[in-house]
């Protein structure tokens, strides 16, 4: 298989607990394919925040393989930590600057890459995430949906393969999640690989390219969204009806 066919991402049968006696994921397996947007969704407690910090090597699976470019990265997870960007729940509180421009560049200055580098890569997520504006401002003195961009900015910068983001629509007012939603498809249509776990399904599945249903720490079902809308309620994921899939299409890019 050529390197750009194969799935970014590959998960065979991760499982992970705290004590290996209570396995909380159970024999996790799905593929994602390169430059996808894809949902993980499912009830409060299934797994889905621990599930996004063992594929980025915050947690060790205790069995399975995570591939990464076909590469098995299994037991590197220093790797996957630097390949895979995670935007947190609590997306706020990783927010360290002083300013929207000293926060976005925190990462790379750890990086130690040269000046004229980092320039041009805040540069171009500036640009991405719309925050020219908000540059000098004081990200405490930001709103909800720009505070959520800046985080996935400061996630952005480091140039993951791939950017996963737990619950990005949370905590935010209309306005806000169709500014976050505009960026995430922007950043598909420049061709980011993107995972997000959202409860809020109805906001996101007319783009969704795949959607993963956990339940219980399994895989209760996945598939394309058309395929899977009416397995949702049997598996304790709630869509209101007043808010249907055709309702956001004219966002489409
Ligand atoms: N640090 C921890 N120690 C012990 N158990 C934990 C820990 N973190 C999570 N759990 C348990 O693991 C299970 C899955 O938690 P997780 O946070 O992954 O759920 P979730 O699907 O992200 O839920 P939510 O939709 O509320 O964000 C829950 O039963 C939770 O209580
Ligand atoms: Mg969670």
């Amino acid at each position: 298989m050529k390197r750009e066919e194969e799935p970014i991402l590959q998960l065979e049968g991760l499982s992970f607990g705290f004590e290996t006696a209570k396995p909380i994921l159970k024999e996790i397996s799905f593929a994602i394919e390169r430059g996808s947007l894809s949902l993980i969704t499912g009830p409060n407690g299934s797994g889905k925040s621990l599930l996004l910090k063992c594929i980025k090597g915050l947690l060790k699976p205790t069995a399975g393989t995570i591939l990464l470019e076909g590469e098995d990265l299994t037991h590197h997870g220093k790797a996957r930590l630097r390949s895979i960007g995670l935007v947190f729940q609590d997306s706020e509180t990783q927010i360290v600057g002083q300013t929207v421009e000293r926060d976005i560049l925190f990462g790379l200055e750890n990086l130690q890459l040269p000046l004229p580098v980092q320039r041009q890569r805040l540069d171009d997520v500036v640009a991405l995430l719309d925050l020219t504006k908000q540059l000098k401002q004081r990200p405490r003195a930001l709103s909800g949906g720009e505070k959520r961009r800046l985080s996935i900015a400061g996630v952005l910068v480091m140039e993951p393969k791939l950017l996963i983001m737990d619950e990005p629509f949370a905590n935010l007012d209309y306005p806000s999640v169709v500014q976050v939603l505009k960026t995430l498809l922007r950043l598909r249509n420049e061709g980011h690989t993107i995972i997000l776990v959202s409860h809020e399904v109805e906001k996101i599945l007319a783009y969704i390219d795949k959607v993963i249903i956990l339940e219980g720490g399994t895989v209760a079902a996945q598939g394309p969204p058309s395929l899977l809308r009416p397995l949702f309620k049997e598996h304790g994921v709630y869509v209101p009806e007043e808010c249907a899939l055709e309702d956001l299409t004219w966002l489409k890019p």
